[in-house]
């Protein structure tokens, strides 16, 4: 089956007992024994599984290629439980640019339980370097947030699979109709479902994705369960509803964003701007040979200082200043204010989530608020 139809199906089945064609929202935290002990509904307790995760489990992991799924309550815990399956002093490879949420929850929670260095994991030498006999993982968030750098899968896979180290992608930027990373040797695949697979700002939720059902597998499952960072069936009813719509709307930002990142390129006051389907890019190349398409962020370096940058965003009148992403609006943000003072990121830059508005108005709120 082809991506849009897995993306209305899969997550849904006509409900047995009352036929209604939309799987209803099981609240019920337990459901009944049979005769014989067993549970013939296939659920014992909400927290080990619940009708609602289980659809939402299966649509997600069809969607990205997995043998399995796992949803938990937001990227961040679906991100801690690969952290906490690892064995204490298991080293992590991490790219220079992590989403910061996640590098400072290596550094704040696990230093002293994992060890961990954040390197330019697209740059074979460096990563072979890097690696020690304690290595476990290597991971790789690409596109990368918020410097949209592209790293090449296919090659940390193969440095990484000749020493028996597990690859995990953070795929939350590119939405499986952009990037299939466990087509590409992958071995987990993490998705912050707060973004696109919402796509509507209105709900938190996360997800790991395996290509085999291993040990490691077994170990994140435990880690789900005992650990209980689960999503409600509320919130998984929405998620379901809301990836039926995923492929187009993702096909949406990818139009918009490539055409807003064409004409932020040529504006005399922009300095420089990162989106992947530019040729411009330092790694387009890359991102030609294993994306399906580009992507819906792009971020832009203003010319100019700290001020002339929040000028420039407090004069939008369509693009709404928050954090966050992969909603059907469009979002700017000053990241360097978001990722707090250790910080890396340019004090100029400004990071775009592409929405769905017409691109005519987009370029031209862009246009005046560029204006000197
Ligand atoms: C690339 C990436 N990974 C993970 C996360 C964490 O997801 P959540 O906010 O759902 O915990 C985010 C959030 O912005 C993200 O951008």
């Amino acid at each position: 089956m082809k991506i849009e139809t897995i993306a209305i199906h899969a997550g849904n089945k006509v409900d047995g007992s009352s036929k209604a064609v939309i799987q209803p929202i099981v609240l019920s935290t337990t459901f009944e024994r049979g005769e014989d002990g067993g549970f013939p509904g296939g659920h014992i307790y909400s927290r080990s599984s619940n009708p609602n995760r289980a659809l939402l489990e299966n649509v997600i992991g069809k969607l990205e290629g997995g043998a399995d799924a796992a949803a938990f309550s937001s990227g961040n815990a679906a991100g801690m439980s690969v952290f906490q399956s690892l064995a204490p002093g298991t080293h992590i490879i991490c790219p220079d640019d992590m989403y910061h949420g996640l590098r400072n929850q290596l550094k704040n929670l696990f230093a002293g339980i994992l060890t961990f260095d954040f390197i330019d994991v697209n740059d074979g030498d460096v990563l072979q370097q890097h690696i020690r006999p304690e290595t476990g993982v290597i991971w790789v968030e690409t596109p990368s947030n918020p410097l949209l750098k592209i790293t090449d899968i296919k090659q940390v896979v193969s440095i990484a699979k000749a020493k028996g180290i597990k690859v995990v992608v953070d795929n939350t930027f590119a939405t499986p109709i952009c990037q299939q990373p466990l087509t590409l040797g992958a071995d987990l695949v993490m998705h912050s479902t707060t973004k696109y697979f919402g796509g509507h700002s209105d709900l938190m939720g996360g997800a790991l994705i395996t290509a085999e059902k291993n040990d490691w597998w077994a170990k994140i499952r435990q880690v789900q369960e005992m650990g209980g960072a689960i999503p409600s069936p509320t919130d998984c009813f929405w998620l379901v509803r809301s990836i039926k719509t995923l492929p187009y709307r993702v096909k949406g930002h990818v139009h918009n964003a490539q055409l807003l990142a064409e004409f932020l390129e040529q504006h005399p006051r922009v300095e420089q701007v990162l989106y992947p389907g530019l040729p411009s890019h330092p790694q387009h190349q890359i991102a030609k040979d294993q994306m399906l398409a580009y992507g819906g962020m792009l971020s832009f370096i203003v010319k100019g200082d700290r001020d002339d940058t929040h000028n420039i965003i407090n004069k939008l009148n369509i693009f709404t200043k928050a954090t966050s992403l992969g909603g059907v609006e469009s979002l700017i943000e000053h990241r360097a204010t978001v990722e707090g003072p250790d910080t890396k990121t340019p004090f100029n830059l400004l990071r775009v989530s592409v929405g769905l508005e017409h691109i005519d108005d987009l370029i031209e709120d862009l246009s005046q608020a560029l204006e000197d």
